[in-house]
């Protein structure tokens, strides 16, 4: 049976480049994953009081879908150097309440995507940061920082053979990453 992988986009636009990225990696997996696309636009902004009161039912829903899946991938934007607002705020809920980490042992991956030079490296790192802290196995190599990345995608916004250079050893390179950490 294939491990189910849940895919984090850190944007909510609707054109967005790294939306892009997640839906050609979905199509890329080989049969050992099933990627699917988790939506964080519904989060409403993490306030500690959360972790006393009871949650509002989206978090409790996000958790859940963490919590099932074998592993978990990140496809970052940048902004300002560092990841969006919305990543960060999907990461920090999916950390609570205190002993609930829904994130820990978790095969992980970033990769992020640009249409700057630097295929968006601040924000890839940082949020390697956060995820290092909250027990996020995440692998190391490729390293992939799609730089200039509307040029990987046609109009329709299929990767070319660029992209899906790029993808299929991002996505291959998880599929044994993940098998590394679950056999
Ligand atoms: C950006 N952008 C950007 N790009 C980059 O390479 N480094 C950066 O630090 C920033 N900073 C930044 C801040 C803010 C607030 C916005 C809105 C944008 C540009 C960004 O890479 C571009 O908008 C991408 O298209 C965002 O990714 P999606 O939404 O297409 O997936």
């Amino acid at each position: 049976m294939s491990k189910r992988i849940a895919v984090i986009v850190g944007s909510l636009r609707k054109d967005s480049i790294n939306r892009k990225v997640a839906r050609a990696l979905q199509r890329l997996a080989p049969p050992a994953l099933s990627l699917e696309l988790i939506d964080i636009g519904g989060l409403a902004l993490y306030n500690q009081d959360f972790d006393l009161e009871p949650p509002a039912p989206a978090y409790a829903a996000f958790r859940e879908q963490i919590r099932q899946a074998d592993g978990v991938i990140f496809v970052t934007p940048e902004h300002n150097r560092s990841m969006p607002a919305a990543m960060k705020n999907a990461v920090d809920i999916a950390s609570r309440p205190p002993g609930h980490n829904a994130w820990s042992g978790k095969p992980g991956a970033v990769i992020s995507a640009s249409p700057g030079l630097q295929g968006g490296f601040g924000a890839n790192h940082h949020l390697r940061q956060s995820l290092a802290c909250l027990d996020v196995l995440c692998m190391a190599q490729p390293e992939t920082y799609l730089s200039q990345a509307p040029k990987l995608f046609d109009e329709a916004g299929e990767p070319n053979e660029e992209g899906r250079k790029y993808l299929s050893r991002f996505i291959d390179a998880y599929a044994g990453w993940v098998e590394r950490l679950t056999a």
